[in-house]
């Protein structure tokens, strides 16, 4: 259990023979704003992609509000960055086509099939998409 809102504990992460993480720990607390700087190569997308349960360490564990996420299954870590991470990529991730706000709100589109299913509880991600503004993410 932790006091943080989100933490990484001990993480250990390799690609192959690369060591990215070895036992990194790093806790955020809620309302905190924290810069992760360093050499290109040094970590720190990794380090940022496993809270968001886009990358799963091979060891050490990642609590987020007060959740132990290090054994979730790939469908509930995909769930949880869904409904509970904001997560802007380091590379073009956006659909040129559409706007700031419709690219923001693209992950929310399952949890409204899944609202009308009846499988969702929370509504109000539905109307999220109109109130997420209208810039356009790059030009045409
Ligand atoms: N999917 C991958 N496959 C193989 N190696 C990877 C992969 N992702 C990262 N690495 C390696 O892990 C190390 C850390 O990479 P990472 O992308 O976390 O660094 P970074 O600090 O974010 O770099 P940058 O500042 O360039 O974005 C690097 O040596 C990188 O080549
Ligand atoms: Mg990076």
């Amino acid at each position: 259990m932790s006091a943080a809102i989100v933490e990484a504990r001990a993480v250990r992460k390799a690609f192959g023979r690369t060591e990215a993480l070895r036992g990194t720990s790093i806790a955020v607390d809620e309302g905190e704003v924290v810069a992760v700087t360093g050499p290109s190569g040094s970590g720190k997308s990794t380090l940022l992609l496993s809270p968001a349960g886009v990358l799963r360490p091979e060891a050490g564990e990642i609590w987020f509000d007060g959740r132990n996420l290090t054994d979730l299954s790939e469908s509930d870590r995909t769930r949880l960055r869904r409904r509970e991470f904001g997560l802007v990529l380091q590379f073009g991730q956006l659909v040129p086509e559409l706007t700031a706000g419709q690219n923001v709100a693209l992950p929310l589109l399952p949890e409204k099939h899944e609202a009308r299913r009846g499988q969702h509880p929370r509504p109000g991600l539905a109307r999220a998409p109109r109130r997420a503004g209208h810039g356009r993410c790059a030009p045409r």
